[in-house]
């Protein structure tokens, strides 16, 4: 056999790599195939052993990705002595003859900051030294090689090892590419959720498992596998360990016949019941399953998960009977936001409300508000990834009591909320007492969109807006988002509480979920979602002071409509009733133009409305023209704002009323692709304004930005009068984002 490093103890020193978050799952089931002296490292578990327990990890091991032997390790303070320290191993003990290699590397260190390069250098040293001593070089195959080798650099050290395993041990072999449904789960993932909620033990007592959005059927296949004590690598037919020396092909073979011998004696006494509403996803499942040779032992069933209940009763004979419900829910970036999500969270937990009491529940998604739509908290929680998605397994006990909160809505109405933080009760309070408030207030002054809760709680920093239909429905919508992440609150906590915030604000409203516009705020890091609506937009109409707006509580950045500027509409339309006969209006940055329609109804019989979105110019448009507001006199320019005031200097010509409100992005980002900064640009804007201002007109300037400061210093100009009028213009139902709005009034 050939010379590979042993401890001290003559043991080999293995490395299993595994998904991240899955180490502490890999070294039970390592601990359960007997394997010694097992330590849950970052990114994978070591443990020391015979070659006969390296061939057993490679075989039976559901979470391994790959199952690594330690040949060496290396002094790498640099190039040289990483190259040295490599062309010093025994190669020629290790590599079969006419073998291919590949290298891979990561780590890296202060003198090799390149994870190519390390690799280059350890396999020019591998094959400079197959060359000296056996006189010819190694060929090179990066994909599909003989015998491959892993580097990890760690500070001054390199460990190299061979990878035993070969291609990754998620591809079982059962799974066609290119016929699967969308975002199947890896082989070695749904092994690992299967373990960490406990399926082995369910199994051993002759338990159900059931996934009703099975897509594929990996869950379902891996559960069959596992209760059927067939190892999964059995299938795969190529392995790392082919092109190595050291191969005990005997040692090898005799491994294999046992995993055979003990799949064949296994006769499991389980129920595995797979659905999706899905059809093809039914075929995929099932054509997967009689790959694995599993067929047999899984029921399938083609209907929607909030009926499993149905497709259970024939399986569960006995009440006492142990069981676990799995699900891989459909998620993606657009879901986040969507009703979609509303309606999969819906019916996971009607299944899960299905279960008999004492079932565990499984579930993978980056959706930290199914534990509010259950009403329950995790038992276990191990934070993954599916791809490129950060999610969460979450397992949850059934045999808890869940947790629900009393509502008793404005109207009257008495519903029972499940909610996933206690203290979410503390939102409902608030949130009915000052939207009790506002909307007395607003029924005084006839206003039908109002802010209904503005951050008042800063556990629950969102908004709740309310929008009426104009129409004779009068149907009702609300809107809540979260503007920015809480800060000190993890993603997961702050995902349950927002999730909590909107079924309770349903509950508050009597609304349904279908009436519900919930846009939390999501980093990428946390789902690769942003912050953003789904859909094709669904324009409602909506009533302001006897005018109609369309809006958009999907769109985005804003719904067209934006409440806190109620009041700055109000004072364009006092204003322009004040004009002389010719006077014009100029709305810069007038996105949907509801504050020019305020004008226009007012008596100005001349507007012109910038925006440099096309989308925007034809909403100024349509908003003019469904209040019957059309005219020759209106212009409707799709421009930047500078370059068209640029222009209107130019040409001379003057206006006696403009409003220029930067839209809330161009304060926050401070280097769009204009180069505008509220903040430093606002002064030098305004003077050019003011060239284009009649004597004796006014400029009506807004600034959204909290800390925003006037640069008066630049604007005391002669004949030119600044006054603030914010406390005039911030309506009563935002009086809390006082420190937000700033209205000025510049007079020439
Ligand atoms: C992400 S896929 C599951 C992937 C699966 N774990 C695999 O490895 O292939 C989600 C599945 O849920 C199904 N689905 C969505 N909503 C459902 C519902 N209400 N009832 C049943 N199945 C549903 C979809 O058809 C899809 O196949």
């Amino acid at each position: 056999m050939a010379k590979t490093h042993k401890t001290t103890a003559g043991k080999l020193e293995f490395f299993v790599r595994c998904a991240s978050g899955f180490e502490p799952v890999l070294a039970d089931e390592l601990r359960a195939l007997h394997m010694e002296r097992v330590r849950p490292l970052q990114g994978g578990v070591a443990f020391f052993g015979e070659l006969v327990d390296g061939y057993r990890a490679c075989l039976w091991s559901r979470i391994a990705t790959r199952v690594q032997l330690v040949l060496a390790r290396v002094g790498a303070v640099d190039a040289k002595a990483l190259y040295a320290g490599v062309r010093g191993m025994a190669w020629e003990d290790l590599v079969q003859p006419q073998a291919t290699i590949a290298v891979d590397a990561h780590g890296t260190n202060n003198a090799l900051r390149n994870t190519a390069y390390i690799a280059l250098k350890v396999k020019d040293a591998l094959c400079d030294r197959l060359k000296e001593v056996q006189g010819a070089r190694p060929n090179v195959d990066a994909r599909n090689p003989d015998f491959a080798v892993n580097v990890a650099l760690h500070q001054q050290k390199a460990t190299l090892y061979l990878n035993l395993s070969g291609a990754s041990l998620h591809r079982r072999g059962y799974r066609k590419d290119g016929v699967q449904t969308e975002a199947p789960l890896k082989e070695t993932l749904a092994a690992g959720m299967l373990l960490a909620a406990g399926w082995p033990s369910v199994a051993r007592k002759g338990g159900v498992l059931v996934d009703p959005m099975c897509g594929s059927g990996t869950l379902a296949i891996e559960a069959a596998l596992i209760a059927a004590d067939v190892a999964p690598g059995l299938q795969r037919d190529r392995w790392g360990f082919e092109g190595w020396l050291g191969h005990d092909a005997d040692l090898w073979s005799f491994v294999r016949k046992q995993a055979e011998e003990m799949g064949r004696r296994a006769t499991p006494h389980v129920h595995i019941v797979a659905g999706d509403l899905d059809t093809r996803a039914i075929d995929i499942a099932r054509a997967n399953a009689r790959r694995a040779h599993v067929e047999s032992l899984i029921e399938f069933f083609e209907d929607d998960a909030r009926n499993v209940g149905r497709h259970l009763r024939g399986v569960i004979k006995d009440k006492d009977v142990a069981g676990l419900m799995v699900a891989n829910p459909p998620y993606g970036q657009r879901l986040l936001t969507s009703d979609d999500l509303v309606h999969v969270r819906e019916a996971v937990s009607m299944a899960v409300d299905s279960l008999p009491c004492g079932w565990n529940v499984a579930l993978i998604s980056p959706d930290a508000g199914i534990d509010s739509s259950l009403g329950r908290v995790p038992e276990r929680l191990i934070e993954c990834h599916n791809g490129p998605i950060a999610v969460w397994i979450r397992v949850y006990d059934t045999s808890r009591a869940r947790q629900t909160a009393e509502v008793v809505s404005l109207a009257g109405v008495r519903h029972e909320v499940p909610i996933a933080d206690t203290g979410s009760t503390q939102f409902v309070a608030r949130l009915r007492k000052v939207a009790r408030e506002r909307m007395r207030w607003a029924r005084r002054e006839d206003i039908s969109c109002l802010r209904l809760y503005d951050a008042d709680l800063p556990e629950y920093a969102l908004t709740v807006e309310l929008y009426q239909e104009a129409d004779a429905s009068g149907a009702r919508y609300a809107l809540i988002e979260e503007h920015r992440r809480p800060k000190p609150l993890p993603a997961l906590k702050a995902g349950r509480r927002f999730a909590d915030a909107t079924a309770l604000t349903a509950a508050v409203l009597d609304l349904s979920f279908d009436s519900i516009v919930a846009r939390q705020w999501v980093s990428s890091r946390d789902a690769g979602a942003r912050h953003e609506g789904p859909h094709e937009p669904l324009p409602l109409m909506v009533e302001e002071q006897g005018l109609h707006f369309e809006i958009d509580l999907w769109g985005k950045p804003d719904t067209g409509l934006p409440l806190v500027l109620r009041g700055v509409r109000q004072l364009v339309g006092e204003l322009s009733a004040s004009q002389p006969k010719d006077a014009c209006f100029a709305n810069l940055c007038a996105a949907s133009g509801a504050a020019t329609a305020y004008a226009v109804r007012a008596g100005m019989t001349r507007t012109v409305s910038v925006d440099s979105f096309a989308d925007r110019v034809e909403w100024v448009r349509r908003s003019l023209r469904s209040n019957e507001l059309g005219g020759t006199a209106h212009q409707f320019v799709r421009e930047d704002m500078r370059t068209w005031v640029e222009q209107e200097i130019a040409a001379r010509h003057k206006y006696s009323l403009l409003l220029f409100v930067p839209p809330a992005w161009m304060a926050a980002r401070k280097q769009d692709k204009h180069d505008w900064e509220l903040q430093r640009d606002h002064a030098g804007f305004l003077l050019q304004m003011a060239r284009i201002c009649a004597k004796g007109g006014t400029i009506v300037f807004v600034a959204e930005q909290r800390g925003f400061g006037l640069d008066k210093q630049q604007l005391v100009q002669p004949g030119f009068a600044v006054r603030d009028v914010s406390s005039q213009t911030l309506p009563h139902d935002f009086e809390r984002s006082v420190q937000e709005h700033h209205c000025y009034l510049l007079s020439k």
